[in-house]
């Protein structure tokens, strides 16, 4: 019997043991893929090249949703901020009444310097230029017949600047703010969920397309949708500062969204059809690399392969398949239309997230945005960990899911320092995995450094410079060149990582 007994015990433990090799995802031990393979990187010339930024956060306050909570919270000194740098306290904007006034109501002044921004990305070497136009700037008054006059001359100023300058336009239509007005309530619902939204949304994706089709082929519709629900709806950290019970109370949201890409997808291919144009459409989602806590427990095995299924891979699913199924709830929505809808993939990496499965609530785990028991970690000024393995890790999976083209839309960090070491450490680790997905047959297409110019950082204010450039706000805000912007373009002249380079960038610098 105690024979049988043992033999039992030595099944449990050797299968606890095998389940913890292959269930759920690994801890990466590793910073990087195929640490061996040594320098130097050939980046592809085919690729675009360029730098990304967003109406709310560079251009000059228009009345949107976004420009309220920032008036609002200023004028209630709801300016705190969380325990730890990167966790914003719900309701406030870190440091807002810090910032100067002009830096309040211009951000990043780009309405008056955007000629001379969009020269310095080409002098780098930058060939496309990522930015989202403004639904309020375009619409700042409900029932408009037309968009507002002054909104269009300004991006088309800014179209043919980058035309004159030979730099690809790529354009985001939702990239977190909307008119103020669409968040008065109709039918008892709010912004997306009001029952006109969709048609509201129809009426300023036909302007822009009509107005600007025949200067954008890439378009993206929506900028991280699941950032934007789980800041907006569960965190209350961006408007609407909402808090709901969980995610089944969010989904009606995301597919609002989901409905929303697909009218958009739909005028835009309709629009480029007519003018003999071609247009790639797609959405951009915001990845990490979601890992165990504990990397020998099954649960936050799980929990980590769970968070990435939630947060990243739901949506893009949906769009491949036209269904949406939320992870870990019953919401399953079929969305007529959404099947098929995108025609690349669009990826925003940040890094590493470490996900604790709470035995207490185990929809909710906990996340770890670094580990500071890992004396070999280093993390950005936002505390978020850099680990440039993942974005390797991310592009595959999105190949092997999709089979479509992929651009990464965003990649930086926030780094104040002048010298901005970690940055430039950041850029050459980074674009050696991008460089080494390629190698190995991934169709990555693109690289959009996050972002241009500092500029305004949502919930965590100004504090948190993410430029290769850096803008001083107290002296008319002046453009100071930081090292990586430089770096960038001697990677992109040298088509690649030299040996030299690697060895001047690959060690973390010290602290
Ligand atoms: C957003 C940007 C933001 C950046 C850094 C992304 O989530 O698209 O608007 O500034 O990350 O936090």
């Amino acid at each position: 019997m105690a024979r049988v007994l043992s033999v039992i015990g030595l099944v449990l433990v050797v299968a606890a043991l095998l389940s913890a090799t292959v269930v759920g995802v690994d801890r990466g031990e590793e910073r990087l893929t195929q640490p061996e393979l040594g320098p130097p990187y050939a980046l592809p010339a085919d690729l675009s090249w360029g730098a990304a930024v967003a109406a709310q956060q560079v251009e000059h306050q228009q009345p949107s949703d976004w420009t309220r909570f920032e008036q609002e919270a200023l004028a209630a000194g709801r300016t705190g901020h969380g325990e730890e740098p990167g966790v914003a306290l719900p309701g406030h904007i870190a440091a807002l009444d810090q910032a100067p006034a002009e830096a309040r109501q211009y951000k990043a002044d780009f309405d008056r310097q955007f000629t001379e921004d969009l020269k310095l990305a080409r002098q780098h070497g930058h060939t496309a230029f990522r930015f989202s136009i403004d639904w309020a700037r375009l619409y700042p008054r409900p029932g408009m017949d037309a968009p507002d006059p002054e909104g269009l001359a300004f991006y088309r100023a800014v179209f043919d600047t980058l035309r004159t300058l030979g730099l690809d336009p790529y354009v985001t239509l939702f990239h977190f703010s909307s008119p103020a007005w669409l968040w008065e309530e109709v039918g008892g619902a709010r912004g997306w969920e009001r029952p006109d939204a969709l048609e509201h949304w129809r009426t300023f994706v036909s302007a822009v397309v009509r107005e600007f089709g025949g200067d954008v082929r890439s378009w993206c519709t929506l900028n991280e949708p699941m950032v934007f629900v789980y800041n907006g709806y569960l965190e209350g950290v961006f408007p609407p500062l909402e808090r709901r019970a969980g995610p089944a109370e969010v989904a009606p949201v995301v597919i609002r969204l989901l409905e929303a890409h697909t009218i958009a997808y739909r005028l835009i291919h309709e629009d480029a059809a007519a003018r003999g144009r071609e247009a790639q459409v797609g959405l951009t989602q915001h990845t990490r690399a979601f890992e165990p806590w504990r990397g020998w427990l099954v649960l936050d095995r799980v929990g980590a392969q769970m968070t990435a299924q939630a947060f990243i891979w739901d949506v893009l699913d949906a769009l491949q398949t036209g269904v949406y199924r939320m992870t870990g709830t019953e919401v399953e929505a079929p969305i007529q239309g959404l099947a098929g809808s995108m025609d690349y993939v669009g990826i925003n990496y940040y890094g590493r997230f470490y996900v604790e499965v709470s035995p207490t609530d185990l929809t909710r785990p906990i996340i770890h945005p670094n580990d500071p028991s890992d004396p070999e970690e280093r993390s950005s000024d936002l505390g978020w960990a850099l680990y440039p393995r993942g974005l390797g890790l991310v592009l595959d999976e999105a190949q092997r899911r999709y089979g479509l083209p992929l651009y990464v839309l965003e990649h930086g960090v926030a780094d104040a320092a002048d010298d901005d070491r970690l940055r430039q450490h950041a850029l050459v680790t980074h674009l050696r995995e991008l460089a080494l997905a390629r190698a190995r047959g991934v169709d990555v297409r693109g690289y959009f450094h996050w972002s241009l110019v500092d500029n305004f950082e949502w919930a965590e204010g100004f504090g948190a410079r993410f430029g290769l450039v850096r803008v001083d706000y107290a002296d008319g805000f002046r453009r100071v060149p930081r090292p990586s912007l430089a770096l960038m373009a001697q990677l992109l002249r040298e088509g690649g990582i030299s040996a030299e380079l690697w060895t001047e960038h690959q060690a973390l610098p010290p602290r």
